[in-house]
């Protein structure tokens, strides 16, 4: 009786010591564990390549579309929703059981000339994107669970941005502030009560006047019950020093008001020499991806982190710098975790419970 008691336990220490010993496999499966979303931007026409795809279902629980859900790809003419690209997309994610966050419904960029150069009317313009944010989100019903209702509305300044949708001559709330927002985010509600509708914004991460216009603005609409479920901080870091303290305090004051945060375009790109980045840079890379995923992680409210990207191989800093920049995410070209994906999976599997 006593050695079968003894021969038990020895069976769960082994067991156990087998466990905390078992390196995490991927950054899914700490991810999973702790229920964070770990995603990153795909472009369809990639999931072809075997190495792409296999790393994209074993790293990742969540996806985005790169390009293929914005008005450009999906409305390249009129008369006509390219749905192709965005449901391939959809069906990988569902046979690799990853979720699917919309990207983006309304953006001042990104929009086919037939839109910019047709010279709607606000009256025009308006039904149209009721019409485009309606198609897209019930197309989408049940399978994307997030979206970007609304990419980059402010300025540096704090300002409303002038664009088609604003003031250009916009939908009808010209000079109205965020009025065209909060419509915006109403009609994406009623299209599609289900989903959780984010307003995302670039540089708008750390304490700035920017990030305190959205603060003003999401404040405003849970106060007066528009339907706002979060914010997604782009997070594209070119330097190597990056104001994690505002970061985590921006992240507080925004989840303080009810809403979650989503990292979601996280990259750090390099200086490149001659193609390749400094070994020096790459190791303080890391250091940045640890410490951003950890303000991130240490809030609760901030429920999910997603890359631009996830290999070297692709990735839109080549051309967006003109080749000056570049080697800004986790996998190199060869798909070779480098020190960005250990400090990654280091701090997932590290969890929520840390505070360092
Ligand atoms: C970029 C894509 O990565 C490129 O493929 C495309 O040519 C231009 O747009 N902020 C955003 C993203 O919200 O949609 C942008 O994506 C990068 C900056």
């Amino acid at each position: 009786m006593q050695n079968k008691y003894w021969q038990r336990s020895l069976l769960v220490v082994v067991a156990l010591g087998l466990v905390s010993e078992c390196p995490a496999q991927s950054l899914r499966q700490d991810a999973d564990r702790d229920g964070i979303l770990i995603g990153t931007a795909v472009r369809p026409s990639q999931l072809s390549e075997p190495a792409y795809a296999s790393t994209l279902a074993r790293e990742f629980n969540m996806v985005e579309a790169e390009d293929a859900m914005k008005w450009w790809v999906l409305r390249k003419d009129r008369s006509r929703y390219n749905f192709g690209p965005g449901d391939e997309l959809v069906r990988f994610a569902e046979d690799n059981n990853m979720k699917v966050r919309g990207h983006c419904l309304v953006w001042g960029r990104d929009n086919p000339e037939w839109l910019t150069q047709g010279h709607f009317t606000s009256r025009q313009l308006s039904r149209l994107l009721r019409e485009h944010i309606t198609h897209l989100m019930k197309h989408y019903s049940g399978e994307v669970f997030a979206w970007d209702v609304l990419n980059e509305a402010f300025d540096e300044n704090g300002n409303v941005r002038d664009s088609l949708w604003y003031n250009r001559p916009g939908i009808g709330l010209a000079g109205k502030g965020t009025a065209y927002i909060e419509q915006v985010f109403r009609w994406a509600h009623k299209a599609e009560p289900r989903a959780l509708l984010f307003y995302n914004e670039a540089e708008g991460e750390e304490m700035n006047r920017k990030s305190d216009a959205i603060y003003a603005m999401v404040k405003d609409f849970t106060r007066r019950s528009i339907p706002i479920d979060g914010v997604g901080l782009q997070m594209h870091v070119s330097s190597m020093n990056p104001d994690i303290p505002a970061l985590a305090a921006n992240i507080a004051r925004l989840t303080a008001l009810g809403v979650q945060v989503h990292i979601t375009e996280l990259d750090v790109s390099l200086p490149l020499k001659s193609g390749s980045a400094m070994p020096d840079d790459l190791a303080q890379q890391a250091e940045v991806y640890r410490r951003v995923v950890r303000a991130c992680l240490n809030n609760p409210g901030c429920t999910a982190i997603q890359t631009w990207g996830f290999t070297d191989k692709y990735s839109w800093i080549g051309s967006h710098s003109r080749g000056a920049r570049g080697q800004a995410l986790p996998f190199d070209r060869t798909y070779e975790p480098k020190a960005a994906y250990r400090a990654l999976l280091e701090e997932l599997s590290a969890g929520r419970s840390v505070t360092h």
